[in-house]
């Protein structure tokens, strides 16, 4: 009843990609076609600086050019050494295998020996680094590798979530910045975000043992390829959002997250007394490994509470949250990190898709996206299989 037609290794299309490499592969070839978020422009403060980042399973990185970004495969033309063999630093794009030296437009302009070598000048060989889509929203730098098939600016891709987003990632200083690699396949540690049926069994500690929220206690909200969580209940939650963010009158009240496609979240959340953003991604490495990436910084909010008792308190308390934060996250995602490598040591053993309730109705919108990107036939009980059943 739930299954979907099973592929060569018996996996249903939608798991084949958590165990087999060539599946895996054409994946990441569609998602990197998808804005992906690549890191942060606090670390491009200065002209030259570059940081590394991977997209669509390929090596990046991008460039601080005077007041442009840029973004390049890491990949030299002459024989494919990697530009950046290092996180992050500042320089020219000077390859390190034999010196070869590239503008900002990614042609190599300076070859040692060139004409001796090659029997060109530089010009006429015209060697030119694979150049990426580069925009930013507040100091999150995104891109994705130019292709036919997306052309819509960053700002129509995330939409009606982008003027909040823009707000949400504007922080004061540089963020503080947590990387944990997990064993288990990207997607399966995104669903467990989409999923708030979970926490009283993982995380009692945290949420408590009675957690769980009431049925029609959590609203969430389809923003396109994207999602949301809000507690209140009205359709227009998003909309008034933004409104009171464009007046600058938007406090947090409560927990908010965004989960934005492919592999990104974002929310606030109130510690002792200070909302906090938490920026998270999963950023895919093979079938069953990934690393997740996280930034997190005081919200760039006027307080909710405007009191002198209030404004006292966080700043007693304040010095206090900058370290319950990376605790907290560092437990729950411990928590969570544990769930997603169980189910992946089961992998080869999945046969259907997973029997999602109520509180899990974003995991099907997510897979009905990616489905529909990477070209898989859509999952059983989406939209898109329902209409194709009512055709036939
Ligand atoms: S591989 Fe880069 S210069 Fe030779
Ligand atoms: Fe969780």
């Amino acid at each position: 009843m739930h299954s979907i037609s099973p592929s060569a290794n018996n996996s249903p299309a939608w798991a084949l990609a958590l165990t087999d490499r060539d599946a895996f592969a054409r994946e990441q070839e569609q998602l990197g076609k998808c804005w992906t978020l690549l890191g942060v422009t606090s670390d491009l403060a200065r002209d030259g600086d570059w940081f590394r980042a991977r997209l669509g399973g390929r090596s990046v990185f991008v460039q601080r050019f005077g007041a442009d970004l840029v973004g390049f495969e890491n990949a030299c033309r002459h024989r494919f050494y990697p530009l950046r063999t290092e996180d992050k630093g500042n320089g020219p794009i000077r390859c390190g295998f034999h010196h070869w030296q590239y503008n900002k437009e990614g042609v190599a302009i300076g070859i040692p020996k060139c004409q001796e070598m090659f029997g060109v000048t530089p010009r006429e060989l015209d060697a030119r680094l694979n150049r990426l889509d580069i925009a930013t929203c507040g100091i999150f730098v995104f891109g994705r590798f130019a292709n036919d098939q997306n052309k819509e600016t960053l700002k129509d891709y995330l939409g009606e979530a982008f003027p909040i987003l823009e707000a949400m990632w504007s922080p004061k200083r540089a963020p503080r910045y947590i990387e944990t690699p997990i064993a288990a396949n990207w997607r399966l540690v995104y669903h467990i975000t989409l999923d708030d049926y979970h926490i009283v069994a993982v995380h009692p500690d945290t949420f408590g043992k009675e957690g769980y929220l009431p049925r029609e206690a959590p609203h969430y909200h389809r923003l396109g390829r994207h999602s949301a969580y809000f507690w209140y209940g009205a359709d227009d939650e998003v909309a008034k959002m933004a409104a009171e963010i464009a007046r600058g009158e938007y406090s947090p009240q409560v927990y908010r997250i965004f989960q934005l496609f492919p592999n990104l979240l974002s929310l606030h959340v109130d510690a002792e007394g200070t909302w906090y953003v938490i920026v998270q991604q999963y950023v895919p490495l093979a079938p069953d490994r990934c690393v997740s990436r996280c930034w997190y910084f005081p919200a760039p909010f006027p307080a909710t509470d405007k009191s002198r008792w209030a404004g006292l308190y966080r700043r007693v308390v304040a010095p206090f949250a900058y370290y319950v934060v990376p605790f907290y996250i560092r437990k729950i995602f411990s928590e969570d990190n544990g769930i997603c490598e169980g189910i992946q040591s089961m992998a080869s053993q999945i046969d259907a898709f997973p029997i999602l309730g109520q509180h899990e109705e974003r995991v099907a919108w997510f897979e009905e996206v990616y489905a529909e990107t990477v070209g898989n036939p859509p999952p059983p009980g989406s939209d898109a299989q329902r209409k194709i059943g009512s055709a036939a």
